[in-house]
């Protein structure tokens, strides 16, 4: 900024002055913004009871319905409702008089217009970040004579040479193809067939495409379909397919008589880097040394509008947010609505890998909040505990526990294992926890004692699909888990009196036992 003269400056300064001065008077009329009235203490200290009380089950079906309504203006783009990061169509036919932003931009401006009628009482900010987003357009696998009945290509796949299909002999690749020398001569021009485990299908990919493969094929060493990704796109990345274990034994077998299985594989897709913003907001009140933090994630899979995953964890947090308004607090309280979950954990990572030391310290501890209200739902916590996981991560697991036992609710634990936003806060030496209620994983006989709903089907059957909507979610569960969130806020914003004090060891028992990194496999 320029230097400017002693009498510019000083008419500059009587302005900025008088513009504040007219920012803090309440206007004849008009309603003064909720949170205006924060340096007063009139508000009463923050109380669990009393922030509890205040949700309210309508609110926040309210704004799962104008969540979809914003996931409904992503059809334009994507001929169904999303909310996936980069939809952003401004419909521009004016006789329709509709400006709204779409899908995940509008889910942004949404979250941040919710956030700025608060008035003061947060300090708000928009983190952009670059992100790298795949996406698979169509793609086919043939095996000898069939069509692949499992492939999955892998995220962040690049295309098939020219997006045109390729062919070629499947090439047995030795041990799990996890070093150079596993990789026989004749993969070049081939398609390798590679065992999933050891190491990252990333590597895998990398391996077979310096070996000159015209694309991979991992299969999985269970009967299932592997659902993973590449993660960072190398430049050495083949097109890459997971298949499932049962659909490669016929296959490995006749290779090892040494027949020969042919193959075409055909995949267009595009990866592109797109910016993309997390919103954080901490109340200006509170120790600014000592914070506790808590985050949803904004955007959707492509698939689907996702109001369960995870529209509820992010209104969640975002009704707590104004909830909280009507309360002083001792310790800041920051909120963070993360972007680009869906395609690996981005936002997140990208977040607390820009933290100085100093600022990472001031965290106390990070809770994460993904699927709140799922429609086969059980009440899990993460298990989250001090041995592997930094120190105060167990305590944090206790309280929801004691909040569950409090009110006769049942709940079971989950494994805490990198599949959402809390991993690179673990990573990081930040103590972490959550709370769930099931995605695509199977509702057991007793799990249906303890919860009501159908034993054998999913929690969430519509999870990453198009029926992700507001019907999808359970208001029950929504309800009782809101509440539960806003105990967690109320307890930490109120005192850290018998949670650990930060260390700094970063325990390396958590990375060792990661396969996840965001809900797809990675090894
Ligand atoms: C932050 O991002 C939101 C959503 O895109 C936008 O509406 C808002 O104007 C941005 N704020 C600033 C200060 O850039
Ligand atoms: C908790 O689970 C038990 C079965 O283990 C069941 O009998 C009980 O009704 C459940 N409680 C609630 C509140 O659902
Ligand atoms: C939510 O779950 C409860 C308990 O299983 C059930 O009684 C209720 O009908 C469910 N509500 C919806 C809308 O599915
Ligand atoms: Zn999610």
């Amino acid at each position: 900024m320029a230097i400017l003269s002693g009498k510019a400056a000083f008419s500059l300064l009587l302005l900025l002055a008088s513009a504040n001065a007219s920012r803090f008077q309440p206007q004849a009329g008009a309603q003064a913004p909720l949170g205006a009235d924060v340096a007063a203490s009139k508000k009463p200290l923050i109380d669990s009871e009393a922030l509890q009380a205040r949700i309210k089950v309508d609110n926040l079906l309210t704004r799962a319905e104008e969540l979809y309504e914003i996931a409904k203006l992503g059809e334009e783009e994507y001929n169904h409702p999303t909310r996936v990061i980069g939809s952003n169509a401004v419909p521009d036919d004016a006789d329709r008089g509709n400006s709204r932003l779409a899908g995940h931009l509008g889910t942004l401006s949404y979250i941040y217009a919710e956030l700025a009628k608060l008035g003061d009482y947060y300090t708000l900010s928009n983190q952009s970040f670059p992100a790298v987003s795949g996406n698979v357009f169509e793609s086919r696998l043939i095996l000898g004579a069939h069509v692949s009945q499992s492939a999955a290509p892998m995220g962040l796949t690049p295309p098939t040479k020219d997006k045109e299909p390729v062919h070629g002999d499947l090439v047995y690749v030795e041990k799990d193809g996890c070093e150079a020398a596993n990789y026989p001569a004749s993969v070049k021009g081939n398609i390798a067939l590679v065992r999933r485990g050891t190491c990252p299908f990333g590597t895998k990919s990398k391996l077979a495409g310096q070996a000159g493969a015209k694309a991979a094929v991992v299969y999985n060493f269970e009967d299932d379909g592997v659902s993973g990704t590449l993660g960072t796109p190398s430049p050495d990345h083949v097109a890459t397919f997971g298949i499932s274990g049962k659909e490669a034994e016929p296959i490995l077998r006749d290779l090892k008589k040494g027949k020969t299985v042919d193959a075409i594989a055909y995949i267009d897709a595009e990866i592109k880097t797109i910016y993309t913003d997390n919103i954080i907001a901490q109340t200006v009140e509170g120790d600014q040394e000592n914070c506790v933090m808590l985050g949803g994630h904004s955007d959707s899979v492509a698939a689907g509008p996702g109001i369960n995953d995870d529209g509820s964890g992010s209104l969640t947090v975002l009704e707590v947010a104004k909830q909280l308004t009507h309360f002083r607090v001792n310790n800041c309280v920051r909120f963070a609505w993360w972007a680009g979950e869906e395609e690996g954990l981005l936002g997140s990572d990208y977040y607390v890998a820009q933290l100085t030391p100093g600022e990472n310290r001031k965290i106390r501890l990070f809770m994460d909040y993904d699927m709140m209200g799922s429609p086969n739902f059980a009440y899990q916590i993460y298990d989250a505990r001090n041995d592997v996981n930094p120190v105060g991560s167990q305590e944090l697991r206790d309280l929801y526990v004691d909040w569950y036992k409090a009110h006769g609710l049942n709940y079971t634990f989950i494994p805490f294992d990198g599949r959402s936003d809390y991993d690179a806060f673990i990573k990081h030496g930040i103590p972490g926890g959550g709370i769930a209620t099931g995605a695509e994983g199977i509702k057991t006989k007793q799990e249906q004692e303890m919860f009501g709903g159908v034993a054998g089907e999913w929690y969430d059957k519509n999870y990453h699909q198009i029926g992700d909507d507001v019907s999808n979610v359970n208001l029950t569960a929504w309800e009782v888990n809101t509440k539960l969130v806003a105990h967690s806020v109320a307890t930490y914003a109120l005192s850290f009196k018998g949670f650990p004090e930060r260390r700094f060891a970063v325990n390396k028992a958590y990375t060792a036992g990661i396969k996840h990194h965001g809900h797809k496999l990675i090894v």
